[in-house]
């Protein structure tokens, strides 16, 4: 599912990138995928995503 619509990123894409990196924050995540660079409609939902997967560490 597209989380960010202006970059073209899958939720799938953040949270591979959030396991493999051990990315536990947006600011880290936004170092690797551009996600909420454009109009930033996805901040929230890739935010949710992130405190799912950190719940699941
Ligand atoms: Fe992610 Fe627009 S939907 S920046």
């Amino acid at each position: 599912m597209y989380v960010c619509l202006c970059e073209a990123i899958t939720d799938k894409q953040i949270r591979n990138v959030a396991r493999k990196y051990h990315v536990t924050s947006l600011k880290g995540l936004r170092q690797i995928l551009p996600v909420g660079r454009e109009c930033g409609k996805c901040i929230r939902q890739t935010r949710e995503i992130l405190q799912e997967e950190l719940r699941h560490l």
